[in-house]
């Protein structure tokens, strides 16, 4: 059985398809299951924004087959781990969790590398340029702490 992991922004289009795509290069598909979903619902069966799509091929990476899908409360059973990009999102999460066993499975991604600092990671929907370089480069490197964390407690 695998171990499965939820990346979870707002929308489903720009970090969280990131995410999703990073730490599943990270790790082996025969054992970890990776997938991402929004908060909101506005871009269900949409593709990743083409800016993270674009940023992604050029590091190599593939995210163009995914598809945004809404968070459900069913994922708190579902996935081992939930990773969110930001505040709002952790805000969110823990509204919907019923029970104490899911909240504890909600974690703010950052702060795998500032702990319990709580920092976001910024949308970057409106945002500049070069913002969706910026967030690769972060959800890189969590995403370094957290693959080498998961193979090492699920050997
Ligand atoms: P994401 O960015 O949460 O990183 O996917 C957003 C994309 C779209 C919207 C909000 C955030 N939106 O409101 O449409």
């Amino acid at each position: 059985m695998s171990v499965k992991i939820l990346m979870v922004c707002l929308g489903n289009i720009c970090r969280s398809p990131l995410a999703e795509g990073i730490l599943a290069s990270k790790l082996p598909k025969d054992k970890f299951f990776v997938d991402s979903a929004g908060t909101g619902a506005w871009h269900s069966g949409n593709q990743p924004d083409s800016r993270s799509i674009a940023v992604a091929k050029s590091h190599n990476l593939d995210i163009s087959y995914q598809r945004a899908r809404q968070f459900k409360v069913e994922d708190f059973d579902s996935f081992d781990y939930i990773y969110v990009m930001d505040k709002s999102n952790f805000r969110d999460l823990i509204r919907l969790a019923k029970k104490n066993e899911h909240k504890e499975k909600v974690e703010i991604i950052l702060n795998e590398l500032y702990p319990n600092e709580n920092v976001d990671v910024p949308d970057p929907y409106y945002g500049i340029a070069n913002g969706f370089e910026m967030v690769y480069q972060m959800l890189d490197e969590a995403c370094e702490i957290i693959a080498t964390k998961l193979k090492t407690n699920h050997r």
